[in-house]
This record gives C-alpha cells, structure tokens and sequence, in this order.
C-alpha cells in the first residue's frame, strides 16, 4: 500500500498505535486551525456546543474554555481518538462539562435543536455522503445556532495527491453550497493563509 493511501487512512480515522503518534502530529498541526475555527464561532458562556472528529481533542478543551458555563460534547469514530482526547480532558470530564462519544458524526445521539454551535476542524474529507451529514448536524442545532467547517482549499490539497477514492476535496464555495444544500442560512467561507496553504472556514446559521 502506498504511503499516502496510508497517511490518507490514518488522518480520516486515526488507529492502534500509529493513530497515537498521528493524534500528538494533529494536535500541534491543527491548533492554529481550531482556535481560528472557534474564534470565527463566536462561542458564548452559556452556550451548548458539539465538536464533530475531535481527534486529539485540543479543539474540545479550547471550546470548553469558551463555554465556561456551558456543556462540550464531542463525537469521534475512532477509538484511538476517543482515548487520547478523553485523557487530555480527563478533568473536565469529570466535572461533566465535557462529555466525549464513540460514533459516527452521520448519525448523533443527540436530541433536535441541542446545540448552539457546532465546528469540525479538518473533518469533512472522508464523508461519504455530506449533506445528509450536514443534515444530520443542523437536526441537532437550535434555531440561529451556528455551524463552522475547517478545511485546508482545494487547490492546496491536490499537491498531496490524496487518494480520490478516500477523501474527497473542496473550495470555500463548493462547502458554502452543501451547507445551503443542507438547509442552512447565511452559508459563507472566509481563508486565512498558514505557511503554504489557504486554510478555509465555511460558516452558516440554522
Ligand atoms: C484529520 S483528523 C482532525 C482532528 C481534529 N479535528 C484536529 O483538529 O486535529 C479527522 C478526525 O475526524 C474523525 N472523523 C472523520 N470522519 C468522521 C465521521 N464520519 N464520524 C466521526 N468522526 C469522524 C477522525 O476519526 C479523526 O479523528
């Protein structure tokens, strides 16, 4: 198998212990990512927020700073994630501010009109079928409630030569149009340029 067949594999759902050594790489790569993300978020005190792929879970723990008051969930389909995300929120775990699940973002356990915000950082490449997915995010969220997207352009994607058949790649307008596909309001994108490469935020209201 070739290498970036397997790194494609790792990075859609991180396993065993190369999962572990992908999970520490995501969790400084991607920091700048989720913390833009959740700017961008506008998170209040209050608010009920949902994380879709945490992965490491450095997304969660920033979010639950924002939510002081409020509740994180978090859902991830990989096991290794679920591991290492829940030992660096162990503590907040346990006060049940943060609660982290096991599963498949496609189909949540969660009730309709939960959440106030929800954000996925780097999350979407793998999804087979991603307005039914956004679908399925906007169920769970309140009226006005706000979604956020993460995703490194298109054009800066291909240089990487994923596998087609794994990840599939998009611009700011292909995501603003899923979204509005998907039954959101406002769907827009803005791009921030990191290093060599547009990192691009979709963002729509329910
Ligand atoms: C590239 S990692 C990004 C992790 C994290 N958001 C970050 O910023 O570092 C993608 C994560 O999304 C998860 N993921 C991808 N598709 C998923 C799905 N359909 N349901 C649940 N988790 C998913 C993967 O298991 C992985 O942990």
């Amino acid at each position: 198998m070739g290498l970036m067949r397997k790194l494609a594999e790792q990075l859609s759902q991180p396993r065993g212990s190369w999962g572990q050594v992908v999970g520490v790489f995501l969790g400084r790569l991607n920091r700048p990512a989720n913390e833009w993300t959740l700017k961008l978020l506008e998170i209040q005190p209050a608010d009920r927020v949902l994380e879709v792929g945490f992965g490491p879970g450095v997304g969660i723990q920033e979010a639950a700073k924002l939510a002081s008051r409020g509740w994180v969930a978090g859902v991830d389909f990989s096991e290794t994630m679920v591991e290492q995300a829940t030992r660096r929120n162990a503590a907040l775990i346990a006060t049940g501010r943060v609660e982290l699940r096991y599963g498949d973002v496609s189909s949540l356990p969660d009730n309709d009109d939960t959440f106030d915000r929800v954000f996925g950082v780097n999350v979407i490449y793998p999804w087979r079928e991603p307005v039914a997915t956004l679908k399925e995010l906007r169920r769970v969220m309140k009226p006005g409630g706000r979604i956020a997207l993460y995703f490194v352009d298109k054009e800066d994607m291909k240089l990487w030569h994923p596998p087609a058949d794994l990840v599939t790649l998009y611009s700011g307008p292909e995501v603003a149009r899923l979204l509005a596909e998907a039954g959101f309001h406002e769907a827009r994108f803005v791009i921030k340029k990191r290093w060599f490469w547009n990192g691009v935020c979709a963002l729509a209201e329910k």
